[in-house]
């Protein structure tokens, strides 16, 4: 089965759609604002989460956008490995791919690369200034780059030079150390070096994920700069999303871990338990369907079963789980024990 015909089966059971919105690749000067219309959710960008199917599922949910997650330019540069992250599924209507690394020759090689690859199934290039792991930080890329505003500028520039045609965007963080803000200043920078959009996650670096995100920051950005401000942190629900887009200047919000076990987050649907478990037997058929490795479905059964009767029983049935048909043989143990 295609991850189009997995979703024309199993999507509506779960009140999900199976038709995807199609859409051309967003030109930077002429249609990169209608991105930006209505009340605009994004899935974001998650390492070792947001996968092909993973992003499918969020398209099915509503979102308007979903972001690749962070790959490498010295991978994309030096093997082959790293191109699978960026390569969406023929399902997916276009993607968003974010890069990291702090050379800004490879980023304009990447940029290029990345664009004559996905053509206009390419929604727009993010640069992730963000990532707090040290194993990233210590080579000076990610949230590093929070701390050396003109090396992040000329990383803007580069990938504007290789994708000209192409959206560039920046994910930043409050600042790399506890109390030093720079998210407002780095903006206005990033802004001037020809970044298309600017997404604020309101934490320090070296907050990780703890704490609560500040989006207060977001006002300070979007009052910064004129370009889209994308809002991140906290943001766990459909409520959470529609509040931040009330109460501060974000022109769209990204959910990260709100979306798992919930691509519904992205409607305010309220998903039955009945639907919960047509999700999880949705997912586990895209996995199978964009070649992904099945033990992704062990961490989504704990997500889609959560708060259901005997939630940890079936959590630790689906860790000993190898094949789709073993994940599927759980899903209707569940169905029959918590839906008669
Ligand atoms: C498992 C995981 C992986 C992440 N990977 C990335 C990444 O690759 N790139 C990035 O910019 N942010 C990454 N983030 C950060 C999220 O995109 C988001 O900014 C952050 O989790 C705050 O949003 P939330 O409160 O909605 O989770 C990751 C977060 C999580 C939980």
């Amino acid at each position: 089965m295609t991850a189009a015909e997995v979703l024309a089966a199993y999507a509506p059971a779960a009140a999900l759609s199976p038709d995807l919105p199609k859409r051309g690749r967003v030109h930077f000067r002429q249609d990169f604002t209608s991105l930006f219309e209505g009340e605009p959710l994004f899935m974001a960008p998650m390492a070792g989460v947001s996968d092909a199917a993973y992003r499918l599922m969020a398209r099915a949910g509503g979102a308007a956008l979903a972001y690749s997650e962070m790959v490498s330019c010295a991978g994309l540069h030096y093997g082959e490995k790293s191109w699978e992250l960026v390569d969406p599924d023929p399902a997916e209507p276009d993607i968003a791919v974010q890069l990291f690394g702090s050379k800004p020759e490879l980023f304009r090689e990447s940029a290029e690369r990345v664009t004559a690859r996905l053509g206009d199934r390419l929604a727009l290039i993010d640069i992730n200034m963000a990532c707090p792991v040290p194993k990233v930080t210590k080579k000076g890329e990610g949230s590093a780059l929070l701390e050396s505003p003109s090396l992040a500028a000329d990383i803007v520039r580069a990938c504007r030079e290789g994708a000209p045609d192409v959206p560039v965007t920046v994910k930043i963080r409050r600042g790399r150390y506890m109390g030093q803000e720079v998210a407002p200043e780095l903006a206005r920078a990033m802004e001037d070096a020809g970044a298309a959009a600017v997404a604020v996650h309101g934490r320090f670096a070296t907050q990780m994920y703890h704490g609560q995100a500040d989006w207060g920051v977001i006002d300070r950005v979007a009052d910064a700069v004129s370009v889209p401000v994308i809002a991140s942190g906290d943001i766990l629900s459909h409520d959470a999303a529609r509040r931040v887009l009330a109460e501060t200047g974000a022109t769209a919000a990204m959910v990260a871990r709100g979306t798992y076990g919930n691509p519904w987050v992205f409607s305010g649907h309220e998903a039955t338990a009945a639907e919960k478990i047509a999700a999880f037997e949705c997912h586990v058929r895209l996995l199978e369907a964009t070649g992904a490795h099945l033990k992704r479905a062990r961490s989504l059964a704990g997500w889609y079963f959560k708060g259901m009767p005997d939630a940890a029983r079936w959590r630790n049935a689906a860790m000993s789980c190898v094949t789709a048909e073993e994940f599927l043989a759980v899903a209707a143990e569940v169905r029959a024990a918590v839906c008669s």
